[in-house]
């Protein structure tokens, strides 16, 4: 058995999550006020039978033990296997426990927190540190944010901090390693950073991963950051994560700027939420990691950019966190920094204006076209069909076929049909689905369904494959979110934690049929979504009774009532979608 396994045998959700919060016995369920937002009447449930949970009031999600877990402690599957591990007394082998690399790592989390020490002093202590003092100052940072962020100055020399690090017990390779020396034509190593204002980038956890840093003047390049090493990857790391998480949980929105100086300003303001992409437009891995706080994002952009990023990311990101995301557009020329420093109340209203992604797409292909012309209408269906067809979720698609429509003056029905011929879906080869597939238990299912895609990468690319909520199984979701970040087997295989990696050899090894395999991962899709939504249609339909029993109070059934019609809707899809596919077959 696997530990995963193991420890799943061992661990009881209900006692668990007794822990977090008072479970009352209701039917065969449990309920309680929610642990992950604040309410009144307690819309939480937890199914002993199915080991899982699930909130019906604000966070309408739900999942097993081990999301549970990471939900409530913001900590990864790994980190959630061990405590549950530790807490059931099953022990976990020791590759998994002193995995290579580990100490490595811990090492250089504490050579980076050793040299942001150091510099930090410098910057608040010592004579060299004065330029950098006066320049915070014009930037008009305080004391408080400058401790805050542990902002630094790196002193204008070749080797001092080297010859502090070391002189504290860490060795040149080290160094080397954390990136804070650089090897100069093989000989000598010297310190990367020098005479500039040094910006921590801390991780999720506190731990510091690396270094932005600036010039005090207006020479370029403008910022120096660490290179990539074993603990720091710009593309995925966050700045200001550490301090913004209270915040965005708090307030269930996170504001992505670019920059550091945004990130900084806008919480002396006041305004928590906030982190930096980091001056690259927002990645997939910097998706998924916020999407662990909230799944409503709003992206501070010029105009361009946001143009840039509606047409070519906007809608895939409303998919991975099942929410829209919003453009907060900046005036041309300003940062957010800017803006806030000259009146918090101009940031504050752009804030209120920011618009959903694909509303913000309309206005701008429509902005430059006159949409009485034949010409143009065609235009905007060109340019906005690809994103419609792109959005996942029936009913936000259904209503912007409808805004489509409206706009080019054109019946629904022949946008629609213009939107199936958009749709990668059609024209494909459609033959007999194997009756091989059914019935699996949706374990299983979700195995066929890594298999099929971990052995087929290009099906990554499929919009047909399924959302990361269908896999109830938190170590299946794991490496199905994981692997569409990354971009091969050896790749997947760092990142995950080394107990799932035991699933993943099996899963590469799964003898699969090798035809139709587009068609396989498609229905394959389609049942795990069916599953998902059956599942939840009982879990709603037992607690709807309760509440109803116990004389709920009508907000509440209400609510339930309507969370079943959109389930029911959606099952009604999953249906008509299958029946497609059945007759499809049959030709
Ligand atoms: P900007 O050039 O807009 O700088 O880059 P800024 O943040 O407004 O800086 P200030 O206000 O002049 O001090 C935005 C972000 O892009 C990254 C940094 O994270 C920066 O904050 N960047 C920019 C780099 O990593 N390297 C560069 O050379 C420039
Ligand atoms: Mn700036």
């Amino acid at each position: 058995m696997s530990v995963i396994d193991e420890v799943k045998q061992r661990t009881d959700i209900v006692e668990v999550v007794s822990q977090y919060t008072t479970l009352t016995k209701a039917g065969r369920t449990f309920r309680a006020l929610c642990p992950f937002h604040s309410e009144k009447h307690p819309s939480f449930f937890v199914y002993p039978e199915q080991q899982s949970w699930h909130c019906f009031g604000a966070c309408n999600t739900g999942g097993d033990i081990f999301s549970f877990i990471m939900k409530k402690e913001s900590i990864d599957f790994g980190d959630a296997l061990r405590l549950l591990a530790q807490r059931a007394g099953v022990k976990i082998p020791s590759r998994f426990e002193s995995e290579a690399g580990k100490d490595e790592k811990e090492r250089l989390y504490q050579v980076n927190q050793a040299a942001a020490q150091y510099f930090q002093n410098l910057l608040l202590n010592s004579p060299s540190g004065e330029k950098a003092r006066e320049y915070l100052a014009k930037r008009g940072l305080s004391q408080k944010t400058i401790i805050d962020f542990q902002l630094g100055f790196s002193p204008n020399s070749w080797n001092n901090l080297k010859q502090y690090l070391i002189e504290r017990g860490y060795v040149q390779s080290e160094l080397l390693t954390a990136g804070l020396v650089i090897e100069a034509k093989g000989e000598e190593t010297h310190d990367r950073f020098r005479n500039k204002l040094m910006f921590p980038i801390f991780d999720i956890r506190g731990r510091i991963t690396g270094f932005g840093a600036r010039v005090l003047d207006d020479s370029l390049p403008k910022y120096l950051n660490s290179p990539q090493t074993l603990i720091f990857d710009k593309s995925g790391s966050l700045y200001g994560i550490n301090l913004a998480q209270a915040a965005i949980k708090q307030q269930d929105l996170a504001v992505i700027v670019e920059g550091y100086m945004d990130v900084i300003t806008a919480h002396q303001n006041g305004f928590n939420n906030v982190v930096a992409s980091m001056g690259t437009s927002v990645t997939p891995k910097q998706v998924s990691a916020l999407k662990k706080l909230t799944k409503n994002m709003a992206l501070a952009l010029d105009a361009d950019a946001a143009g840039e990023e509606a047409m070519l990311r906007g809608v895939s990101y409303e998919n991975t966190l099942d929410a829209e995301v919003m453009v907060i557009i900046l005036p041309r020329g300003k940062d957010p920094d800017d803006i806030i420093k000259q009146d918090a109340k101009i940031w504050r209203h752009l804030l209120e204006e920011s618009l959903p992604v694909v509303d913000y797409t309309f206005n701008m292909v429509i902005s430059n076209l006159d949409l009485t012309t034949a010409k143009d209408k065609a235009v905007a269906a060109d340019k906005l069909l690809p994103i419609i067809a792109e959005i996942k979720e029936p009913v936000r698609q259904a209503h912007y076929l409808q805004k489509l429509a409206r706009l080019v003056k054109v019946s629904e029905r022949s946008i629609e049909v213009a939107l199936s011929r958009v749709k990668p879906s059609q024209g494909r080869p459609k033959t007999k689905e194997s009756a091989t597939l059914y019935p699996l238990l949706t374990n299983r299912l979700e195995e066929y369904c890594l298999a099929l895609l971990l052995q087929h990468p290009e099906l990554k690319q499929s919009y047909q494959g399924p959302s990361p909520e269908y896999f109830q199984n938190t170590e299946n979701r794991e490496i199905f979110i994981t692997w569409q970040q990354v971009n091969d087997l050896p790749s997947l295989m760092e990142e995950l934690d080394p107990a799932i990696r035991e699933n993943l050899h099996s899963l590469i090894a799964k003898n699969l049929p090798s035809n139709q395999i587009e068609q396989k991962y498609a229905n394959c899709a389609l049942r795990l979504r069916e599953e998902f939504l059956r599942s939840l249609e009982i879990k709603r339909g037992e607690v709807l009774a309760l509440v109803a029993e116990a004389g709920g109070i009508d907000a509440e059934l209400a609510k339930l009532q309507e969370q079943g019609i959109e389930v029911s809707i959606q099952l009604g899809e999953v249906f008509i979608q299958k029946a497609r596919r059945g007759q499809h077959q049959r030709r």
